[in-house]
């Protein structure tokens, strides 16, 4: 045990010990020294002589401020000693073990909110949130019921029951930023099953049960290479509409997620209408087009012309190569 620790917690157990066994030396020879119990009925203690002037002006007083100045002097030179340390001691050993620590911490504890309750109702200090529900265990992907308008023009129309895919998530962290997969956990999004999870968006979790969610999507996310091996398989590199419909579809065509398509490319649940021509209007030259999808850019900042980013929209730089991303943009500018 004693190998396992820091040098810190080496001299911390030391001057512990030392302590310890001080007061205890301290206590033991205080109640031996006095004239024991009892003894203040026949003589108190407020009545024994004390030192006379001249010892207590003298050497008594010497001596406590020359204890005074040792303590002084201990202060003044162990305060700084410690300070320098500092830096080194968080650069060093026992910090960076503390860091490792809250992170494979937040990541289990991501874990069990990502998981189903086992027994209703969660208690708050082990709470649930089921997210594998709908995502799938391990993030890889699902379905769910979910009810919608008969008529979507008409809200008093009756509703029925549709089957909508549901995303992986074992990829989320190689395509949204970490703002970003934030805010769609905290306000859900709104005519889909996602519920809003955050307490803005008028749900049960606190910031840190998020951002333990957080931790715990990236502790399952594929690397880029396996991510984009995996796609190449499934899409191949020159098939711009199957890339389309496998990455694109769900935000920008209507209805693809629950398997009733309307215009293919012509506004989804998420993302703008892209027929007739938009994206040639919104990126005249094709490297632009290309750059958006592989970054995106950041919530508030400009793309292409006169474009403005909300921050929804996933980049697809990690999880695609750069020929299937081409196939995609070359596709979609002749939607
Ligand atoms: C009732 C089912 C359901 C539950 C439970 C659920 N989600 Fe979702 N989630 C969805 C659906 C459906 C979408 C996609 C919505 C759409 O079509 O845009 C989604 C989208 C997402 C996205 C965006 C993914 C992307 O690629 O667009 C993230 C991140 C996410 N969910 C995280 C979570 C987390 C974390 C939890 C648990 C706290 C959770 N979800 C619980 C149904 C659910
Ligand atoms: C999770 C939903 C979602 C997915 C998936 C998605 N997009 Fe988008 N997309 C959006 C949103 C939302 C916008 C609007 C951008 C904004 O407001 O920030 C957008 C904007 C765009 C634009 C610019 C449109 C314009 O007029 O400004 C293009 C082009 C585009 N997406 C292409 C794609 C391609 C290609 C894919 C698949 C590889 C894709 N999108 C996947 C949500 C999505």
């Amino acid at each position: 045990m004693l190998a396992a620790m820091t040098q810190q917690q080496k001299i911390g157990i030391g001057i512990a010990i030392v302590m310890v066994v001080g007061g205890l030396v301290y206590l033991v020879s205080s109640l031996r020294r006095g004239p024991g119990v009892g003894a203040e009925i026949e003589i108190a203690p407020n009545r024994r002589p004390y030192l006379n002037d001249d010892q207590l002006e003298g050497p008594k007083l010497d001596r406590s401020l020359t204890w005074a100045m040792v303590m002084l002097g201990i202060l003044a030179v162990g305060l700084p000693a410690y300070w320098l340390r500092e830096p080194h001691r968080q650069a060093g050993n026992g910090f960076d073990r503390g860091k490792a620590w809250f992170a494979a911490k937040a990541v289990t504890d991501g874990l069990r909110l990502f998981q189903a309750a086992p027994g209703v109702p969660p208690t708050p200090r082990e709470a649930h949130f089921g997210c594998e529900t709908c995502h799938g265990v391990k993030g890889i992907g699902g379905s769910t019921t979910f009810s919608i308008l008969t008529d979507p023009a008409n809200p008093k129309s009756a509703q029925r029951q549709v089957k909508w895919q549901c995303p992986p998530l074992n990829t989320v962290a190689l395509r949204y930023r970490d703002d970003e997969i934030k805010t769609i956990i905290v306000y859900g999004r709104q005519g889909t099953p996602m519920p809003p999870w955050g307490v803005a968006g008028g749900g049960p979790m606190n910031d840190q049960q998020i951002n333990d969610l957080i931790a715990y999507l990236h502790s399952i996310a594929l690397s880029p290479k396996d991510a984009q091996a995996a796609s190449l398989k499934d899409y191949g590199s020159t098939d711009g509409k199957a890339l389309f419909d496998g990455y694109c579809a769900r935000c920008h065509t209507q209805g693809y997620s629950y398997g009733e398509p309307g215009v293919e490319g012509g506004g989804g649940s998420l993302g703008f209408s892209l027929v007739d021509g938009a994206t040639k209007r919104r990126f005249p030259d094709i490297a632009s087009h290309v750059e958006w999808v592989t970054n995106t850019a950041e919530f508030g900042k400009a793309y292409g012309i006169g474009g403005i980013s909300h921050g929804v929209m996933p980049h697809f730089g990690d999880l695609l190569s750069a020929d299937q991303i081409k196939a995609i943009v070359d596709y979609e500018r002749t939607l």
